[in-house]
């Protein structure tokens, strides 16, 4: 994937409220290609949350990972397509097929549609975890077969752990993207990421975006903690 270090990186921006969100993604304007709004930001501040990050001149990942019946999927995500400078959004794979083709097709077509992704399993969640609602058998496994269906129904890409990565691009290709979380640089602390990679690591083993939180947002110099992540992708 031949893109530049600062377009493969984004950055999450998980503030309770606007103000200090907008303050950080000034410090970082022209070192992350996008940055992420989740649940937290966007249920206080709503859509303007988006359109004024966004007004610094990134893209935005609207990570709201919808999972609902296919037609209110579906308007959700046109409602988020709506939203200026939406380039990601995303949806959970355990929806299924008809909920995911849904949400495909509500942007098809459209000129500057975001790219809509598909979440496989929460990577807040263990084997055992999984197995008491259903899902039984080796999380890797049962990722992949997500990552293959969210492929099926027509979803550009998928949400994927580092140690999901190499193969899921395995079995769904060079086109599919993927984007990793869950990245810590070697010095910095884990916090309560469990499953992690080097930005390094994730790059080789086949990430196309890289998620990072506190490694860059919560560091004593953001703008430094976030150049030695684009070296680390620069030098993959
Ligand atoms: O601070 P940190 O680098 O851990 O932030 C990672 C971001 O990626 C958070 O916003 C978290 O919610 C998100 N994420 C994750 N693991 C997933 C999906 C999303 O850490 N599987």
């Amino acid at each position: 994937m031949a893109r530049k270090a600062q377009e493969r990186l984004i950055v999450a921006l998980d503030f309770a409220r606007l103000e200090p969100a907008l303050q950080m993604a000034r410090r970082l304007v022209g070192l992350a290609g996008i940055f992420k709004i989740g649940k937290q930001l966007f249920t206080a501040e709503g859509p303007r949350a988006v359109e004024r990050i966004a007004r610094l001149g990134a893209g935005i990942f609207l990570d709201l990972k919808f999972h609902d019946i296919p037609n209110t999927v579906a308007g959700a995500v046109r409602a988020a397509a709506e939203i200026p400078g939406v380039r990601l959004v995303n949806v959970h794979a355990l929806g299924g097929r008809e909920m995911m083709r849904a949400a495909a097709r509500a942007v098809a077509g459209k000129q500057r549609r975001p790219n809509v992704l598909g979440v496989t399993l929460l990577t807040s969640m263990n084997e055992e975890a999984l197995s008491k609602v259903g899902i039984l058998g080796p999380p890797l496994k049962r990722a992949v077969q997500l990552a293959r269906l969210s492929k099926l129904a027509g979803l550009d890409g998928v949400v994927a752990s580092p140690l999901e990565v190499a193969a899921i691009r395995r079995a769904c290709g060079e086109k599919f993207l993927m984007v990793v979380p869950g990245i810590r640089p070697g010095a910095s602390a884990a916090d309560d990421q469990s499953r992690i990679a080097t930005p390094a690591e994730a790059i080789r083993a086949g990430a196309d975006y890289l998620v990072v939180g506190r490694p860059i947002t919560q560091a004593k110099d953001p703008r430094a903690a976030a150049r030695e992540i684009l070296a680390e992708i620069s030098s993959s």
